[in-house]
């Protein structure tokens, strides 16, 4: 089985990880998207109130968590019309997204068309379905026999957005062929100099929400990457052939978390301010990145620089590592990534301005 999965990418970073680590500063570790802001304390709150509830919770999620997706939805990103009952929550979106080929049923022959520059699970999930894997350039249709396109508004690890038209685009190209459209939002709520869009809004769907999911999650915008709360939802039929796997497969989100999302839906002020706690980080990375001879391309919105010193990917990290600084290299996203880096803007204020002097 694992034989039929990629190595996972980070470990080929130990070695600059090591050098990075011996700067007499300490480490800036701006190679994963992972939080390190407080969690807000009214999610805190909900977390531990329902500490002492001992049955099972439901898969489906609690009426008032399906609640307040809707709610949230409509006021963060005007999604309106979406059922409460085409709402499911998921244990984080990375495990919907590995899973999700093998849940609608696809297999060996089967093709799954993800961006050229990519979250590597999209690539993951459709080889855990024994499913294979187009990569597809920038408005570039599927081929025939695709059965399910990722789109990823703003990308990871671009930062790209596409607005409503491409998006409209990309969405009927998937249907001439009758795939499924997942739409990977988890940076919706972190625009900077373009305002990226939800699949499900109607400029983009038609009015017609046959064969697309969006796909969210709480852990960039919420800073909830530990808790593990996302959500799926999109097409009624789909969404229900969802749950009816993941009953049987006790994909449950738990009762706690469930009780933590609802209060970090219903409450968009802690959003704004971890939004902008990032624009500020950003405002000082980019910059630094651009002072000392880096070319910083699309980046319009999400949690990452996409940077390049024009020369191999690897170059860049060890330049980088030198100094310290770790990031990623592109090549982890897609070979086309092969002259940039990741920089991603997920540390505390204080190792981002020791990044930007390293740089200076
Ligand atoms: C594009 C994209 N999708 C999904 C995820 C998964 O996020 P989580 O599982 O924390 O919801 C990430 C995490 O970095 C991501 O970058």
């Amino acid at each position: 089985m694992t034989k039929r999965l990629p190595d996972f990418p980070w470990d080929s970073l130990a070695d600059h990880a090591a050098k990075a680590r011996t700067h007499p500063g300490g480490v800036v570790d701006l190679s994963v998207g992972t939080p390190v802001d407080a969690v807000p304390e009214v999610i805190r709150r909900a977390l531990s109130s329902v500490a002492d509830v001992p049955g099972y919770p439901t898969t489906h999620g609690t009426r008032e968590l399906r609640a307040a997706v809707v709610g949230a939805l409509a006021r963060r990103h005007g999604v309106t019309g979406v059922e409460p009952a085409a709402v499911l929550p998921t244990i984080g979106s990375k495990e919907l997204v590995a899973w999700l080929p093998t849940l609608l049923g696809l297999g060996p022959g089967d093709v799954v068309a993800i961006p050229a520059l990519a979250y590597p699970t999209y690539e993951v999930g459709a080889k855990l379905a024994g499913a294979s894997v187009v990569r597809l350039a920038d408005g570039e249709p599927p081929p025939e026999g695709t059965r399910l396109v990722w789109l990823n508004s703003p990308s990871n690890p671009t930062g790209r957005v596409q607005g409503a038209a491409a998006l409209a685009r990309a969405v009927a190209d998937a249907r001439a062929v009758g795939a499924t459209v997942a739409s990977d939002e988890c940076y919706l709520a972190l625009p900077w100099d373009a305002q990226p869009v939800s699949v499900l809004r109607e400029d983009v769907s038609g009015g017609v929400r046959d064969g697309l999911l969006a796909v969210h999650s709480l852990s960039k915008s919420s800073s909830l990457a530990g808790y593990r709360a996302g959500f799926v939802t999109g097409d009624p039929r789909l969404v229900a052939a969802l749950l009816e796997v993941r009953k049987h497969a006790g994909m449950i989100v738990p009762r706690p978390v469930q009780a933590a999302m609802t209060a970090a839906l219903d409450d968009d002020a802690h959003v704004a301010e971890q939004r902008e706690r990032y624009r500020r980080r950003r405002a000082v990375l980019l910059p630094a990145l651009r002072a000392a001879g880096f070319a910083v391309d699309h980046s319009e919105a999400g949690l990452y620089l996409w940077s390049t010193r024009d020369e191999p990917a690897w170059d860049t990290v060890a330049w980088l590592a030198e100094r310290g600084i770790l990031a990623a290299p592109g090549t982890f996203y897609g070979p086309t990534g092969d002259r940039h880096v990741r920089i991603a803007l997920t540390a505390t204020d204080e190792r981002v301005a020791a990044a930007a002097e390293r740089l200076a």
